[in-house]
């Protein structure tokens, strides 16, 4: 049984004081929950402050993002293990709008699970296609595309310790979500190619989780899907309500 896993990824959103606010409500709201991995991945400027606020609480620190070198010359980044000193588990690596307003390439991100795995944390990896990829029927290739990409050179070890986040550009802060069937569909597909790169054991080790437009209205139809195994959330993590309610949600199927 994997054991499913909801990250709010706030994006660019929060100061330090409504951060605290937020983490304060879910370490409250969600302290019973124990079947399922809860993770925030803030903007790095209140990484510290919501590890002090969370320590000891049954949520994780996540960052968005990472640079692939320990340290140097290289303004404005932040490296791996600089994020495991603020105590953060878990790092988003990959995601649509970095590939996409910040150019990053397939071969930058496999660059970035390698120095997040080194480091000790825990990449959770995007990959989807954008609305023209699936009108054209290119889904599967664009997948298989990122995941080969991402996760060249890795080894079925390494795997144990990586999370793959299926998000459909289009589905991306639209409201318009992939159905249950067609986030099965990929889901089953990226497992399968992992299977085959990897071995068995890797492909059924391996969390999937599903991210675009996810709320507490299709969480559950989304989580009773035998290869979703948790959610990366945008928007609806925003709000202590929804993000409570989506975790109890999903920890129930
Ligand atoms: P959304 O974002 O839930 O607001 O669609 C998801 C994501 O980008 O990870």
């Amino acid at each position: 049984m994997r054991k499913k896993i909801i990250a709010g990824n706030w994006k660019m959103n929060k100061t330090i004081t409504e951060a605290l606010d937020l983490v304060r409500a879910l370490t409250l709201g969600l302290k019973d929950v124990k079947d399922v991995d809860i993770v925030v991945c803030p903007v790095f400027t209140a990484l510290h402050s919501v590890h002090q606020a969370i320590d000891g609480s049954n949520i994780m620190l996540g960052a968005q993002n990472l640079f692939w070198e320990e340290k140097g010359a290289f303004t404005g980044e932040i490296s791996a293990p600089m994020l495991k000193d603020t105590h953060c588990e878990y790092v988003i690596i990959g995601h649509s709008e970095r590939r996409t307003i910040f150019k990053e390439t397939n071969e930058q991100v496999n660059r970035k699970i390698k120095a997040a795995l080194k480091a000790g944390l825990l990449p959770i990896v995007c990959v989807g296609e954008r609305l023209e990829e699936r009108e054209n029927n290119r889904t599967f290739d664009v997948i298989k595309d990122h995941v080969h990409g991402a996760l060249e050179g890795l080894s079925a070890d390494n795997l144990a310790n990586i999370i793959i986040a299926y998000e459909p550009v289009w589905a991306i802060g639209t409201g318009r979500t992939a159905t249950p069937a067609q986030a099965q569909e990929v889901h089953a597909f990226i497992r399968g190619l992992i299977r085959d790169a990897f071995g068995a054991d890797a492909g059924q080790r391996l969390r999937i989780q599903y991210g675009g437009s996810v709320t507490p209205e299709n969480i559950a139809s989304l989580s009773a899907q035998p290869d979703i195994d948790g959610a990366l959330v945008g928007g609806a993590s925003l709000k202590a309500e929804s993000f409570i309610q989506l975790v109890k949600l999903s920890s129930s199927t």
